[in-house]
């Protein structure tokens, strides 16, 4: 068995790198102290830290790395510059969990100390190999500035936090050559590996030849030893330079999460790229072709800039892992800021990581859904019920009794009558445009109907996330927006409206939103993670116990809010 040669091989590279002491992690590399981040909360304000999504004390974070669960525990390695704000230095900061909630740091995983990886250490993934051993692939920057792929093995895998890891004295493991002729400065971020039907694992990494995107594969049989294989695993032209690819199976029915070395009749595979030139994830569903080893993208699921997102706002290097203690897999994404590089120098950090999300191939086979894990719900506290409520042209609803700066919200709308639906103009068929030619302020037939969040009182300040139903050539098309143009009287922040199309009836369905709103995040999922879309927000009025809740209506049709529950969010224990 390939399975056993390769953990025999794994057991004797562990071995080589302990018994010869390959390397040794420096004392440099503690996470921050409790007291250093009390002493910069002391110096600023910090209104807009978040109270339950991810982030370190201080400083600049950004793409999620290796996620993996190990003995119980989950693992979360990201991108992290411990010397400021702004991207630089970039090592793997390292946190663990028992809940995906609550987190404890832990010292940097991984961090410069060899050639191949002596100018950074940027993005990768974790594999867990036959017998419970987890590896880690990564991309480092050498002193050409080259982006090579290295190996990284935990020193103690009885320790169930992994807290240290040796780096391969094989590494780089691949690397750009001549005669491969891969782009030394498009080269990085592999995926987790899987095995073939041949005992063989495989990767692929992010590259790009002119504006041809390109899912580069190598194979091994040890793990250490790479050969690329003679074509790509999948390509698209005019998609430029794809960064954090994600290729995994999904069930064809249910909502089971599946390993990622699965092939078979009963899944699909999904593959995700991010895209460099417009810092999109999107994906496509498909096909892995076994015979062949390619990714075949089913002929409705289009790629590219005009294909599906997993967020339609901001989310960006996302990747997903198998969680076999729940069976389900899992999404990270990192969101960025919306304020200048000065403000958030001010604040000492910078970036978030979503709130993890559960994935699942929808009933159509044509989409993912994306739903907050359910432990998140063991924040909520104090819940408010709002029942069969009209709420008629105009009219904007407050919804009191929680603390609307640290909330969860869902809320269901029914509409009742589809005569003053608008046409779908043919200019619109890009969403983000329709919700930003159409905000909340602009009223419309049916919609815009949904939440005023992070509002003042007077309604200076609010974000409003919301529906519009239009008439479309043989069905209704429904538009979900979220939008800040006037999410803070602060002039100096991204407040770029964002948009999508749900695909869902509403004649035969409820339009559902569930929003997470916490301080400067609000990520909302339409039709139950149909379409999520995640915005950064200030507000200088609608901060902490001065922010508000509403429901609105800005359209000439009643809606019918069937259902809205609204609680208070627990802060989490992360740093
Ligand atoms: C490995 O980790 C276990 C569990 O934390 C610990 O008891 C043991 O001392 C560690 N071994 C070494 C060599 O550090
Ligand atoms: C390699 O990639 C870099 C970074 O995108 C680009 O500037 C350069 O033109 C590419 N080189 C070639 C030969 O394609
Ligand atoms: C981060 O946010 C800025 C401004 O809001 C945006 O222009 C940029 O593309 C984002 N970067 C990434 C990597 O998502
Ligand atoms: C509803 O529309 C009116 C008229 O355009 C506008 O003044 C008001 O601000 C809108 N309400 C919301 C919540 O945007
Ligand atoms: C929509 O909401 C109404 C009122 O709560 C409920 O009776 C109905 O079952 C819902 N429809 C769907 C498809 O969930």
């Amino acid at each position: 068995m390939p399975m056993a040669s390769s953990s025999l091989c794994f057991i004797s590279l562990l071995c080589f790198l302990l018994c010869h002491g390959a390397l040794k992690l420096q004392a440099s590399h503690h996470v921050y102290t409790a007291q250093a981040s009390r002493l910069l909360l002391h110096h600023y304000e910090q209104p807009y830290r978040t109270s339950y999504h991810f982030q370190p004390p201080k400083n600049w974070i950004n793409d999620p790395n290796g996620p993996m669960i190990y003995k119980g525990i989950y693992h979360l390695f990201y991108q992290y510059n411990p010397k400021g704000a702004t991207w630089g230095n970039i090592v793997w900061a390292h946190s663990t969990s028992t809940d995906l909630i609550n987190w404890k740091p832990h010292d940097h995983a991984i961090y410069p100390s060899q050639p191949s990886d002596i100018n950074g250490c940027w993005s990768g993934s974790a594999t867990i190999l036959p017998g419970e051993k987890p590896a880690i692939l990564y991309t480092g920057i050498n002193p050409k500035n080259q982006q090579v792929q290295n190996l990284a093995l935990p020193k103690n895998l009885s320790d169930p936090y992994l807290r240290e890891w040796v780096k391969s004295p094989n590494n780089p493991l691949m690397a750009p050559t001549p005669q491969n002729r891969i782009n030394s400065s498009s080269f990085r971020d592999p995926t987790t590996a899987w095995l073939g039907h041949d005992g063989q694992w495989r990767v692929i990494i992010g590259s790009k030849i002119d504006a041809r995107g390109l899912a580069i594969m190598f194979r091994s049989k040890d793990f250490v030893r790479w050969d690329q294989v003679d074509h790509p695993l999948h390509y698209a032209d005019g998609t430029g330079m794809w960064e954090c690819p994600d290729f995994f199976p999904v069930a064809k029915n249910g909502r089971a999460g599946i390993d990622t070395s699965v092939n078979g009749g009963h899944v699909k595979h999904v593959l995700k790229v991010s895209l460099d030139d417009t810092k999109h994830d999107h994906y496509t569903v498909g096909t892995y072709d076994l015979k062949k080893d390619i990714y075949v993208p089913d002929k409705e699921s289009t790629e590219g800039y005009t294909g599906l997102r997993y967020d339609y706002g901001k989310y960006y290097a996302s990747k997903t892992f198998f969680d076999g203690q729940k069976k389900r897999r899992v999404l990270w994404g990192w969101v960025n800021e919306s304020s200048s590089v000065d403000d958030d120098m001010k604040k000492g950090w910078s970036g978030v990581q979503a709130i993890p999300r559960a994935v699942w191939l929808d009933a159509s086979g044509k989409q993912l859904i994306q739903w907050p894990i359910a432990e998140i719900q063991k924040l909520r506290k104090d819940k408010i019920k709002l029942r069969n409520k009209v709420v008629k042209k105009g009219s904007i609803i407050a919804v009191k009794g929680v603390t609307a700066a640290q909330a969860d919200v869902e809320v269901s709308f029914k509409v009742k009558s589809f005569k003053k639906a608008q046409r779908l103009k043919a200019e619109w068929k890009d969403p983000q445009l329709a919700c930003s030619r159409m905000g909340a302020a602009a009223m419309g037939g049916v919609g815009p109907f949904g939440l005023l969040v992070l509002a003042s009182k007077d309604l200076e300040e609010y974000t409003s996330v919301f529906f519009r139903v239009f008439k479309g050539q043989d069905k209704y098309v429904v538009l979900m927006c979220s939008d800040q143009s006037r999410s803070s009287l602060n002039a100096n922040n991204d407040k770029t409206t964002y948009g999508a199309f749900l695909d869902v009836d509403p004649v035969r369905e409820n339009i559902s939103l569930r929003s997470l709103i916490d301080h400067s995040i609000v990520e909302s999922f339409g039709s139950k993670g149909k379409a999520c879309i995640t915005a950064r927000v200030y507000p200088k009025l609608a901060m902490g116990d001065k922010a508000g809740l509403y429901a609105f209506n800005n359209g000439t049709e009643r809606v019918t809010i069937t259902k809205l529950s609204a609680w208070s969010m627990k802060k989490a224990q992360i740093s």
